[in-house]
């Protein structure tokens, strides 16, 4: 059965106030989020240190994060962003030999371009698979770009700029036939559609909890391959990421045998509350139907944008984008802030404005976006 859609709204405040398209950025408040970050607070208040409590939390984000990816509690680190999550993955490889190429693409947030681009003085040569004129990036691309050389081809799920979603079994595919490790960058995907990541032949998968999470900032995660874990050491390291936390060893390094040791020091506490709130509402909705009520969303937001001749830069195949629709303006910045003077909340990438879609939305959040872009199109138009 569909779950109630409408009445799920009711949980998020803001939306009785603004048309919050915003969840490529920040998810909109759940009441069930607030009041975990309150219980946080009278933990504090109340009890003090509660670090058997603390630690439950964080292995209970660790256990639904698992069940998210369909993958097992001991492949899920628990990190602070994405970021941390990759640092440790390129601290553990090995850049010396001949396999020493890493391959990115054009649709990359900046973080899964930047930190390869740091491991260049330890050897590792970036590859940048470019777009085509149309703007996506076809699999002959990266055809081009994998080959026997290739460590690993770390890309993203869905492109922050324009919503577009790579061919990631395609790209896997290619991968595996030249031996290279993949790792995806799923922020723009995770939570606003289905991740299987043992389906899709994964190494790594790194994400976060403030978007589509419905979480908040600080905390995220990365899953590693089980069969690969112990062949990994990161030099990117700390306390939490040891077998024995407790043992408090200072003459030598002894890393978990799961991922946990991809982690560095203390939790995250606070976040850790919030996100297991975000994480047990995203589950108790289902991600199979948050899909395919994003895909409906998006796909009705792009007809009306071409009705009035405003037409998205987003691919209008279901299978080809995320819960994004990226708008081309001559001037991003100022349309955002127009529409979030009529309390329609965007964001803004390049020459694109952001309107990002999440089961909370409705039909109506659609037409009053599109009304208020009808108003703007003369002054905000595409160049
Ligand atoms: C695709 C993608 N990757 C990574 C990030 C940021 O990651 P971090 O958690 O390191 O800030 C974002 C944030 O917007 C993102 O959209």
């Amino acid at each position: 059965m569909e779950p109630n859609f409408q009445a799920l709204r009711k949980e998020f405040p803001v939306l009785a106030r603004k048309t919050y398209l915003n969840s490529g950025s920040y998810c909109a408040l759940a009441n069930d989020v607030k009041a975990a970050f309150d219980a946080y607070m009278e933990d504090r208040l109340l009890v003090g240190a509660n670090w058997d409590m603390w630690i439950t939390k964080n292995e209970s984000v660790r256990a639904l994060t698992a069940t998210l990816l369909h993958a097992s509690p001991d492949e899920i680190a628990v990190t602070a962003s994405v970021s941390a999550g990759l640092n440790a993955i390129a601290s553990a490889l090995d850049f010396k030999g001949t396999r020493n190429k890493v391959v990115i693409s054009d649709f990359e947030f900046p973080t899964n371009a930047q930190i390869w681009h740091a491991q260049e003085p330890r050897g590792a040569h970036v590859v940048h698979v470019p777009r085509a004129p149309d703007g996506y990036i076809p699999l002959e691309n990266f055809a081009k770009a994998i080959d026997d050389k290739t460590l690993i081809v770390a890309i993203t799920h869905v492109c922050f700029r324009n919503g577009a979603k790579l061919d990631i079994p395609g790209i896997v595919r290619l991968a595996r036939a030249h031996g290279a490790l993949v790792l995806l960058d799923c922020y723009q995907a995770v939570g606003s559609l289905d991740i299987d990541v043992k389906s899709l032949d994964l190494d790594f998968a790194a994400g976060g909890m403030l978007k589509y999470l419905l979480g908040t900032a600080g905390i995220g995660f990365l899953y590693v391959r089980d069969s690969i874990i112990r062949s990994l050491l990161p030099t990117n390291s700390g306390w939490f990421a040891q077998a024995n936390i407790g043992a408090m060893d200072i003459t030598a390094n002894r890393p978990a045998p799961s991922a946990r040791r991809f982690e560095a020091g203390t939790p995250p506490v606070v976040n850790c509350y919030a996100a297991e709130a975000g994480l047990k509402f995203l589950l108790a909705v289902g991600t199979p139907a948050i899909e395919k009520r994003n895909q409906a969303l998006t796909r009705r937001c792009m007809e009306r944008l071409r009705e009035i001749d405003w037409p998205s830069v987003t691919p209008e195949q279901d299978e080809r984008r995320g819960a994004t629709v990226a708008v081309p303006s001559r001037n991003s910045g100022g349309l955002s802030a127009e529409l979030m003077k009529q309390d329609i909340v965007t964001s803004h990438r390049d020459d694109n404005v952001r309107a990002s879609f999440h089961f909370y939305n409705d039909m109506d959040d659609v037409e009053s976006f599109i009304a208020a872009m009808q108003k703007l199109r003369g002054s905000f138009g595409p160049r």
